[in-house]
């Protein structure tokens, strides 16, 4: 935006797109008085740029013709798209929008818990990752096309352009999603989401090298807590699995590429974070469908079904379910969350939403833990942490 304080050389004038001040013929050198910043030039030009134009909300002690003692304008500076200065209502919808997005982390992590709780059990009796990933996004789906349906939410207003632009992100999650589904049925829920919790690691990467973005050098040393710590975690693995492994560092990747995209796909867009999701779901859906279909196939699923049902009785089916669903309401709170925040904020939500899910998977499935693993896993979130600081 433009700036809005011009001076001229016989009348200053103060501008903003409500109120203007002018006072002709006023002597040169008073002029500092009023506005120390702005220097007189013979030819009136603009002379401050500021990003956002600035009003002019109050004027004091404009009778300037007796000797000044202090600042004759107490200008109070807003935004132009605002209506108020910036003061207590910006402070005021500025801590709603903190306690709303404390909401939205709550919840997702709660959900993301039960999600992973419910996957691992589901991969336990039923080893075919590609899938349940599909079952997941297929049930994200129809609960959409359902609730679009019966218009309890409205139906996005999309283009061609907005599906094309949403490709590239359809495909990262894909990934992503079945990578880490596949990591889950080979390890530990603990294990997969300390690799996950390398993130960030991931994410300065990515930025740094493909986007040519740079970063302080604290940013920079806290990867060394997170790639360190996550190495550590893998080498004392107990049930350490490559599979596995590998499953949960190309999740970390292809999820790093998706919040970018999508975090660009949003921009600008009337399109809601859940609509956004929703979408997402769907053409996920129609991606991963066919490959699915070729790495396991029905018979093997046929045959996986029988077995997990006279293992677990009818309940398994509750649990595919719970999983499925679980899975599409963690994902569109986060994506209400991303509507709120950058992708960097995001992906420091995501790796402290871990601790709960490592913590309580370790205490549900009664996973086996190296106190040198443990350590390994806390030094990786530690750097987390010291990255978000880094990062602010
Ligand atoms: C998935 O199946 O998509 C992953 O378990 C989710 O990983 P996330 O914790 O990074 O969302």
């Amino acid at each position: 935006m433009i700036c809005a304080i011009k001076h001229s050389a016989i009348a200053p004038v103060i501008n903003g797109s409500d109120n203007t001040f002018r006072r002709k013929n006023l002597p040169g050198p008073k002029r500092s008085l009023f506005l120390p910043s702005i220097t007189a030039e013979k030819n009136p030009k603009p002379v401050v740029s500021v990003s956002k134009p600035l009003h002019v909300s109050s004027v004091e002690y404009l009778a300037i013709s007796k000797p000044l003692k202090k600042s004759l304008i107490t200008c109070k500076a807003f935004e132009a798209d605002r209506s108020q200065p910036i003061g207590s209502s910006e402070v005021k919808s500025e801590a709603a929008r903190r306690v709303k997005i404390g909401i939205y982390f709550a919840t997702w992590w709660a959900l993301n818990v039960v999600f992973n709780i419910y996957n691992k059990k589901v991969l336990n009796a039923f080893p075919y990752p590609w899938l349940t990933s599909t079952l997941s996004l297929a049930c994200g789906s129809l609960m959409m096309l359902i609730s679009w349906a019966t218009r309890m939410t409205e139906a996005p207003k999309t283009d061609l352009d907005f599906w094309k632009t949403l490709l590239p992100v359809a495909v990262a999650h894909t990934i992503g999603h079945v990578a880490a589904t596949v990591s889950m049925s080979k390890v530990a829920v603990s294990f997969t989401h300390i690799i996950k919790s390398g993130e960030p690691a991931f994410s300065v990467l990515v930025s740094r090298f493909l986007l040519g973005e740079t970063f302080p050098l604290g940013v920079y040393l806290s990867l060394v807590p997170i790639i360190g710590g996550c190495a550590l975690a893998a080498v004392t693995e107990l049930n350490f699995n490559m599979t596995g492994f590998m499953g949960a560092m190309i999740s970390n990747l292809a999820f790093v590429f998706r919040n970018i995209f999508s975090k660009k796909g949003m921009k600008g867009k009337s399109v809601s974070g859940m609509n956004y999701y929703a979408c997402l779901s769907i053409l996920s859906l129609l991606l991963l469908t066919p490959f699915a279909i070729a790495v396991e196939g029905p018979q093997m699923w046929a045959a996986g079904w029988q077995t997990a049902i006279s293992q677990i009785g009818p309940n398994f089916v509750w649990w595919v379910a719970a999983q499925s669903v679980f899975y599409h309401l963690y994902n569109q709170v986060s994506y209400m969350s991303l509507d709120e925040i950058s992708p960097l904020t995001f992906s420091i939500g995501n790796t402290m939403k871990r601790i709960s899910v490592i913590v309580s998977s370790i205490i549900i499935f009664h996973t086996p833990v190296q106190p040198v693993n443990a350590l390994g896993a806390a030094i990786a979130i530690l750097g987390t942490f010291l990255y978000s600081q880094a990062k602010q």
